[in-house]
C-alpha cells in the first residue's frame, strides 16, 4: 500500500519534479557489505530475485574488490554465476581497478562503477592510493570497459562530510566528479558516506555541476536527512537515486557510516508525489521483512515497520 492508497490526496507535482525517478538499488551491494555476519550465496540470490520481483530495474549486485578487503563481498563470483538476470533488469558491480575489471569480465558483467573519493583521507583508507593517484587506477580501469562495451558508473564519495577532515569544499567534489565524466562515466553518483548532508548543501554541491542529468545522488539516513535531501536533488533535476531495500548498509571503511536511504521510505515518498518508480511497495516490504529475519537485525526503515504491523 502507498500513500495514495491509503487515502491521502494527491500531490501535484510542481513543474520541477520529474515525472518518474530511477531508483538505483544498492542493497546487495552497500547494504550487504557492511554486514558482520556472511550472508550465504544462496540468500542473496533469492534477495536479488526477489528485488527485481518487486519491480526494481537496477539491482547493484556485489563488488569485485579485493576479498580481504570486504570478505562479505568475497563470494562475488559465485553470486554472478548463479544468477538468473530478469528480463529488463540491470546488475550492475563495483570494480576498482584492472584486477577487479579482469574478474568482472570473465563473470560476463556488462555494466561497472568505479568508485572514487572527495578526499585525501578516505582515498587511502578506501583505497589505499591518494587523491590523485586513485586516478591512476580508474583511468585504464574505464578506457578497457568502455572498450569491451561495457557502461560504466562512477561514485564520488564523502560529497558532503569526511569523518577525519570534516566539511568537504564543493570545488573538490566537483572536481573528482567532473574528472570521472570526462573519463566516460556515463553517470556520476554523489555519495553522503557518512550521512550528513543537508538539502541546502545537496543544492550547493550540485549546482557547481554542469549538466545535472549525468547525477545521481547516493545518500545515507544517519541523521535522518535523506529524503529531505533527495527531495532537494530532485529538485535541481537530479531523476537517479540510490537506496537500499530495508535500509542495509554502511560502508565498512568509513565507521560513522549508518544504513542507505531505505528503498521503501523512498517509494513512499515518490508514490506520494505521483512520481513512477515501477515499485510495488508491498512486495518489497516482504523481501526487507524476509531479509531482516536472514541477517538476525530488524530493518531500521519507517515505513518498513509500518507497513509490517
Ligand atoms: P591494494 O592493496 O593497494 O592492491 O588495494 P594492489 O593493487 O597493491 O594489489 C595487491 C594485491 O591484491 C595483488 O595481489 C592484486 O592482484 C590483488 P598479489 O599480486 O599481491 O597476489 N588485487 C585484487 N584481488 C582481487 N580483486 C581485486 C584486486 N585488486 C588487487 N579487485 C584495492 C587496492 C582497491 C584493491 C583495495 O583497496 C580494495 O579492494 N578496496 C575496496 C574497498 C571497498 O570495497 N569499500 C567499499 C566500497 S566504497 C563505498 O561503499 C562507498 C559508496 O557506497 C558510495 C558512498 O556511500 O558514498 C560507493
Ligand atoms: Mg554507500
Amino acid at each position: 500500500m502507498g500513500a495514495r492508497e491509503a487515502g491521502l490526496p494527491d500531490v501535484v507535482p510542481g513543474a520541477s519534479l520529474p515525472s518518474a525517478v530511477t531508483i538505483w538499488e544498492v542493497g546487495a551491494r552497500d547494504g550487504l557489505q557492511n554486514e558482520s555476519a556472511v550472508v550465504p550465496v544462496a540468500v542473496k540470490l533469492e534477495f536479488l530475485d526477489r528485488l527485481a520481483a518487486s519491480g526494481l530495474s537496477v539491482l547493484e549486485a556485489t563488488s569485485f574488490v579485493h576479498p580481504k578487503w570486504v570478505p562479505q563481498l568475497a563470494d562475488a563470483a559465485e553470486v554472478l554465476a548463479g544468477l538468473k538476470p530478469a528480463p529488463g533488469v540491470i546488475y550492475p558491480v563495483l570494480v576498482p581497478n584492472e584486477r577487479g575489471l579482469d574478474r568482472a569480465v570473465e563473470a560476463g558483467v556488462t555494466h561497472i562503477a568505479i568508485f572514487a573519493s572527495a578526499t585525501e583521507t578516505f582515498a587511502s583508507r578506501n583505497l589505499n592510493r591518494t587523491l590523485d593517484s586513485q586516478f591512476e587506477m580508474f583511468e585504464p580501469t574505464v578506457a578497457r570497459a568502455l572498450e569491451a562495451g561495457m557502461s560504466v558508473r562512477g561514485y564520488v564519495s564523502m560529497c558532503f562530510g569526511d569523518p577525519w577532515e570534516g566539511p568537504v569544499a564543493q570545488s573538490q567534489v566537483v572536481a573528482v566528479g567532473e574528472r570521472l565524466l570526462g573519463m566516460g562515466c556515463s553517470q556520476v553518483s554523489l555519495g553522503d558516506t557518512i550521512g550528513v548532508a543537508t538539502p541546502g548543501q545537496v543544492e550547493s554541491v550540485l549546482a557547481g555541476f554542469r549538466d545535472v542529468s549525468s547525477l545521481a545522488v547516493h545518500f545515507h539516513d544517519t541523521y535522518g536527512q535523506a529524503l529531505s535531501n533527495t527531495l532537494a536533488a530532485l529538485r535541481c533535476g537530479v531523476t537517479t537515486v540510490d537506496s537500499s531495500a530495508g535500509g542495509l548498509g554502511g560502508c565498512p571503511y568509513a565507521e560513522s557510516a549508518t544504513g542507505n536511504l531505505a528503498t521503501e521510505d523512498l517509494v513512499w515518498m515518490l508514490d506520494g508525489l505521483g512520481i513512477e518508480t515501477g515499485v510495488d511497495l508491498d512486495k518489497l516490504v516482504e523481501t526487507s521483512v524476509w531479509m531482516a529475519e536472514q541477517i538476525g537485525r530488524p530493518s531500521p526503515s519507517r515505513v518498513v515497520r509500518a507497513l509490517s504491523k
